[in-house]
């Protein structure tokens, strides 16, 4: 296979830590199988942003977008930045310029004690959320009128199109059908914003009348994150809009034992892809080195799986749910290594199995 290149934009916080390790882990799985990757690292930041005035050049999506097979990022977000403008050009920026129109967010317990429902076990919460990537509220597309004044107006607008509903929706179904599930729910909150929540409704069960041996369900997204907690082993796809789905994947997250745990791909199948933890800069840890790693090296795994590197991505799970069985692991999963150590043994043990 020819050489893959990876573009690595660590960013702010505990995006920096994590991204050294989920690096780390995919060096040791390069050199132990033979795999030619280049690694490349790319400063945009908040310090970045702070120092120079740039937040994500033009050409500089270019060259990933013709260069590169994936982009690793950690995390956006810093209080010295509170516009938060370098976040939306570097990531939503990515996302809409690429067209990384699915985001892919999948929920699985490797270890029921992570699990923080009691009695559920690692067969009830194995389910994958498709999240719409490049459209609904976070386009951007609104106005404020009359600011400062007392009859401010803010206008927020969330656009939909048929095509870019459709194209998630049907995304949805394909990996269920690629993935021997049978379950698709649709979320939405179509009995208050009626428009979008028209749109999607006729599209779902136009998309779904393609796939007649699925079993296919609808719930408003207040019932959806109600149920993920009351009986999470009801779902195995769910697809939702853009913020809907920013909300459930943080609660997505909880279920399989905290922000540190959940990755996700943002992905235009086929073309450059952008992976990255679910969770943000984690302003409350950072600095002190006990971000969880865990969810970076999923990320990666995901990567290696989404570049058809499957000897190297079953490779990486190992490692993770090593970690995780011997308690190899930071404070927010029980254990008491820093970022680095838990870097270490992951790396260990890929170098040793
Ligand atoms: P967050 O995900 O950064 O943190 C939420 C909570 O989870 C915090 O208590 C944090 O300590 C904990 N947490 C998160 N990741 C962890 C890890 N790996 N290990 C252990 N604990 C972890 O969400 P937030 O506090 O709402 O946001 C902080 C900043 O990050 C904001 O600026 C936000 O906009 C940004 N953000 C960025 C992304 C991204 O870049 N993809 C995602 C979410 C939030
Ligand atoms: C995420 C984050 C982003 C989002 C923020 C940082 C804009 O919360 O990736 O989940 O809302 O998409
Ligand atoms: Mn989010």
């Amino acid at each position: 296979m020819s050489k893959k290149r990876i573009a690595v934009i660590p960013g702010d916080g505990i995006g920096v830590d994590v991204c050294e390790v989920g690096v780390e882990v995919l060096e040791a799985i390069c050199s132990k199988l033979n795999l030619d990757f280049q690694i490349d690292n790319f400063p945009y930041s908040a310090e970045h942003y702070l120092k120079t005035g740039i937040t994500l050049p033009d050409d500089e999506v270019e060259n990933f977008r013709q260069n590169y097979d994936a982009i690793f990022l950690g995390a956006l977000g810093d209080s010295r930045v509170p516009t938060n403008v370098h976040a939306k050009d570097i990531l939503l920026g990515l996302r809409f310029k690429l067209d990384l129109f699915v985001n892919f967010r999948p929920s699985k317990v490797y270890d029921e004690n992570l699990c923080p429902l009691k009695g559920k076990t690692k067969d009830d919460i194995n389910f994958v959320v498709c999240r719409e990537n490049t459209e609904g509220i976070y386009v951007s597309a609104g106005a404020s009128f009359k600011k400062g004044t007392p009859d401010e107006i803010a206008l927020q607008e969330s656009i939909n199109t048929r095509k870019g509903v459709e194209r998630i929706i049907r995304y949805a179904f394909e990996y269920a059908k690629n993935n021997n599930l049978t379950k698709v729910c649709m979320s939405d909150k179509g009995n208050a914003m009626r428009f979008e929540g028209d749109l999607w409704m006729r599209t779902f069960k136009d998309v779904a009348a393609e796939y007649p041996e699925m079993e296919i369900s609808h719930q408003f997204v207040d019932a959806i994150v109600m149920n993920l907690v009351r009986a999470p082993e009801e779902f195995e796809v769910i697809v939702t809009c853009n913020l809907f789905g920013d909300i459930i994947t943080d609660l997505a997250a909880q279920l399989q034992g905290g922000m540190g745990m959940a990755a996700s791909g943002n992905l235009n199948p086929g073309k450059v892809s952008l992976f990255e933890p679910v969770h943000g800069s984690a302003p409350d840890i950072a600095g002190k080195g006990i971000a969880n790693p865990l969810a970076a090296v999923m990320t990666v795994q995901m990567m290696l799986d989404y570049l058809g590197f499957k000897e190297a991505s079953l490779l990486a799970e190992k490692s993770v749910l090593e970690a995780i069985s011997t308690k190899n692991v930071t404070k927010d999963l029980g254990g008491n290594l820093t970022t680095k150590e838990v870097g270490k043994f992951l790396v260990d043990f890929v170098k040793n199995n």
